[in-house]
């Protein structure tokens, strides 16, 4: 299966992979972020290319991968439009970036200060700022509305779930499967002290036309990141 003078079985293939989590800044000094590392989506990105395929890795996180065409990101609406870009033309998009769901609804050019002048009476206020917050767009959903006919990619989700009161991890996953329409997701079940950051991963695939789900781990992220490729190959 790895590539060598014979090839891997993703040769001729182009794969986008999306990973780590976005940065959306509040200020020149401040974001709000989450506690993606990037690792499983960088693993995804050399097994791509190990199996042959030409990887272009959109990723917010630090990546020196030989032979991996790296794009750097920090926002959502940058790993927007590099995906976009990037997944014109290519056989598989692999999002397994953790995309901020919202981001401050405004950027403060200058650094916002703990305390300012009250406008009417100039004393200073202390007063805890509010941040509001906007949506941001749905990369994976805007890449499945744009899906055309037989040549169309196979699109990859990931999601990480915690179980609660309305379900369990995979409850949870078969349902956002059918919602997002994407061709596989790959559920991972995250809490205090699951993923974030380890190097090994528990996951289920699913695959929208199959009530099969491959569980792999606890197992290396390369090994998790073989099961996933094994999978989308066979879509191909
Ligand atoms: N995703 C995306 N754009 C977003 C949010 C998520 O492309 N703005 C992608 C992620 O990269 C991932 C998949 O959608 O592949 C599922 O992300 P997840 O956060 O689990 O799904 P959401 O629809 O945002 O649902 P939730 O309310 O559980 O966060
Ligand atoms: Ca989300």
């Amino acid at each position: 299966r790895v590539a060598d003078a014979s090839g891997g079985d993703l040769v001729g293939r182009r794969v986008v992979v999306s990973a780590g989590g976005t940065r959306e800044p509040l200020d020149p000094v401040r974001f709000l972020g989450n506690r993606s590392s990037g690792k499983q989506g960088h693993a995804l990105a050399v097994a791509a290319a190990q199996r042959g395929a030409r990887v272009t890795l959109v990723t917010s996180a630090p990546a020196d991968l030989p032979g991996i065409d790296v794009v750097p990101v920090e926002t959502a609406l940058q790993l927007r439009d590099a995906v976009h870009a990037a997944a014109a033309d290519c056989d598989v998009v692999v999002m397994a970036a953790a995309v901020a769901d919202f981001r401050p609804a405004s950027y403060a050019p200058a650094k916002i200060k703990k305390s300012h002048d009250a406008p009417a009476d100039g004393a200073p206020d202390d007063s805890a700022p509010v941040i509001a917050l906007v949506r941001n767009p749905d990369i994976l959903a805007e890449l499945v509305e744009r899906r055309g006919g037989a040549d169309s990619p196979v699109i990859v989700g990931f999601a990480a779930e915690t179980g609660d009161g309305d379900g369990s991890v995979l409850e949870h996953g078969r349902a956002k499967l059918a919602r997002k329409g994407c061709d596989v997701l790959v559920v991972n079940e995250v809490g205090e002290d699951k993923t974030f950051g380890a190097d090994d991963n528990t996951v289920t695939i699913l695959r929208r036309d199959s009530d099969e789900g491959v569980e792999v781990g606890p197992a290396s992220k390369a090994v998790v990141s073989d099961a996933v490729w094994d999978v989308v190959a066979g879509l191909l």
